[in-house]
């Protein structure tokens, strides 16, 4: 999935591309390009690699021009290379374009274009699109892209800027996102509201099959059949933090630092001082609900599960939970009496989308719990609430995982309250035992230097497991995957009492485990896998609380953390993000850019 960026306006274009692209390389940073139109001609530069490359080039060789498109790239189709990089220019050098998404058809169009005499110098579905909006010109842009983007099938953005039109530019969306920005008679069109921001708050959101049309400084909306549609502006009247790193060296590391405020925004947006939750429209949204169905993606689903625990613990609802891309539907209980649960940081994921519409064409009730303010998750859904936790910049999920399961767990609470399945007196301890995260998190935080000192002790293996039952599984999932994607480092979350059945083969002297122990039913059974591990020399890392004893004896490593009545899993995934972020800084990774990864992907 990559960040596409353009400009049309009075000023250079090169570094407002440059800073816009800059916003958006969290969503993939394979290769970066620009193409600038000038006097009847588009210069194109592009490299492979980050975008420090070729914003180190255009400072020697500035490229001059008003309009002009750019793009970061997270490889789907072609390797990462100079020659893949975007932008990518027609056969005739008259049109450029930029493109995020995949084209699903575009090896038969190719094979017709080649047939026509073109040629490829790129693996990429990109190129395909270029040559055929060359292949359809007539003069006019505008019909031109509309009779290129009827043939395509596939989840794209695109824009499209030429040689031949001075101060036009054409853009598509067919589901991957974007927006533009208008500032009087200046534009700029981004993946991502992120990088409009810093230069106006006036917004149009394309909707799926929009076509937008920029010339002579107006800008018109169309539909496939380039029949007008009106698009409303939005004014971003929500705050978007300039996502600084601050001193910090790693934005990871400053969101995991930030989670104390973030559960403290949380309880000030959906709860009273009288410690009611203020979220209104509960009883509506479960009206004639009988079960949830949650599905995401990646840490968000991880949360998902920890939230589904707490939901059928203390609700009357059955709950159901898929990864988004093996969600099919085809469930009896997919229907109006059901609440589809999705999770999303960035709201834009494409599996997450595609499973919600796919629930949606059958009936199903669609409630959003997401970080990013109109993304097309939030817009999409029947409901949504915002978990406020600002901007997420690291593709590592942290702060977003714990916001999504308070802010879940304060809407079970309140269907709780709303079925009668909790007493008054629960529902209050348990609110005022949630206020006290934000302290207990800082304590943890303030455990960092334990947590360095283990992650020199496991800095230098090859795979590590973590362990734990019940909700404390949910959490060694989300602690597993951090290991995975900042460290590199093989390791797989097993129930703890599945261990035996299997996966135990693996371990050997000195094989890390991380065992979480802070559910109270659990303690004897997690306390015997300990034992277990423990007997085949693994090196083990016990999560757990004060008030467990007799874990030091038969552990290498204990991090105590706070106790808590309202255990989510929050506390206790604290130290796995530290631990993750502390074994990728002795690797020396690049810990905000994994490689391979990117922030959501919108393509499925
Ligand atoms: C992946 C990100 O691409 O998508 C993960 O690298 C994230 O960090 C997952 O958890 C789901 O993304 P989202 O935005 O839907 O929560």
């Amino acid at each position: 999935m990559c960040g596409i960026f353009g400009y049309v306006g009075k000023k250079n274009a090169q570094d407002i591309i440059l800073a816009g692209l800059a916003k958006l390389e969290y969503r993939g940073y394979d290769s970066a390009g620009i193409s600038i139109y000038n006097n009847n001609a588009i210069t194109t530069v592009k490299f492979k690699g980050k975008l420090q490359t070729l914003t180190d080039y255009v400072k020697k060789s500035p490229v001059v021009g008003n309009i002009g498109i750019g793009h970061t790239r997270w490889a789907t189709h072609g390797i990462p290379s100079d020659i893949n990089s975007h932008p990518h220019m027609s056969n005739d050098n008259k049109f450029s374009i930029v493109h995020n998404g995949i084209i699903e058809n575009y090896q038969e169009i190719k094979d017709v274009l080649i047939k026509k005499g073109y040629k490829f110098k790129s693996d990429t579905d990109t190129e395909v699109i270029v040559n055929l909006i060359q292949d359809n010109y007539k003069g006019n842009l505008l019909q031109a892209v509309q009779d290129t983007v009827t043939k395509l099938i596939g989840a794209y953005a695109i824009v499209v800027i030429s040689a031949n039109h001075a101060n036009e530019l054409v853009a598509v969306r067919a589901k991957s996102p974007l927006i533009i920005g208008k500032l009087q008679n200046e534009y700029f069109l981004a993946s991502d509201i992120q990088a409009i921001y810093p230069h106006t708050k006036e917004a149009y959101y394309l909707e799926n099959n929009d076509i937008a049309h920029i010339q002579a400084g107006k800008l018109n909306f169309y539909d496939f059949k380039l029949k007008p549609v009106t698009r409303p502006a939005k004014i971003v009247d929500w705050v978007i933090d300039t996502a600084e790193k601050g001193d910090y060296d790693f934005f990871m590391l400053k969101e995991i630092h930030e989670q104390p405020n973030v559960m403290n925004n949380i309880f000030l947006k959906y709860v009273n001082d009288d410690n009611t939750i203020k979220m209104p429209l509960v009883a509506e949204l479960i009206n004639g609900i009988e079960n949830i169905h949650m599905v995401s993606c990646g840490t968000a689903y991880f949360a998902g599960l920890a939230a589904g625990r707490i939901i059928s613990r203390i609700t009357k609802f059955n709950m159901y939970e898929d990864i988004a891309s093996e969600f099919t539907g085809v469930d009896k209980h997919i229907n109006k009496h059901c609440l589809m649960l999705v999770l999303s940081q960035s709201g834009e994921t494409a599996d997450t989308l595609n499973a919600m519409r796919i629930a949606k064409s059958k009936g199903a009730r669609i409630l959003a719990i997401v970080n990013v303010q109109e993304s097309t998750i939030a817009r999409e859904s029947d409901y949504v609430f915002y978990t406020n936790a600002g901007s997420e910049i690291a593709v590592a999920s942290t702060k977003a995982f714990s916001s999504q399961i308070l802010v879940a767990t304060l809407l079970a609470l309140e269907i709780a309250k709303l079925q009668k399945t909790i007493t008054p007196t629960f529902y209050q301890e348990q609110i005022i035992e949630l206020r006290k995260l934000s302290y207990n998190i800082t304590e943890v935080l303030n455990s960092e230097n334990n947590i360095e000192k283990i992650a020199k002790n496991i800095h230098k293996r090859h795979s590590m497991f973590y362990i734990g039952r019940g909700l404390d599984y949910a959490t060694c999932l989300e602690g597993s995957l951090k290991m995975k994607e900042i460290s590199y480092m093989h390791s797989e979350a097993i129930p703890s009492g599945e261990l035996k059945h299997g996966s135990i083969a693996l371990l050997n002297e000195g094989f890390p485990v991380v065992v979480i122990i802070t559910d109270k039913n659990m303690v004897a059974k997690v306390t015997s896998n300990l034992k277990e591990v423990k007997s085949r020399g693994a090196y083990t890392i016990v999560v757990t609380l004060k008030s467990i004893k007799n874990l030091e004896s038969i552990s290498d490593e204990v991090i105590y953390v706070p106790e808590s009545n309202s255990n989510l899993g929050i506390n206790s995934v604290i130290p796995l993000q530290l631990l993750a972020y502390h074994v990728a800084l002795m690797r020396g990774n690049d810990i905000d850019k994994p490689r391979n990864l990117a922030k959501s992907v919108t393509v499925e």
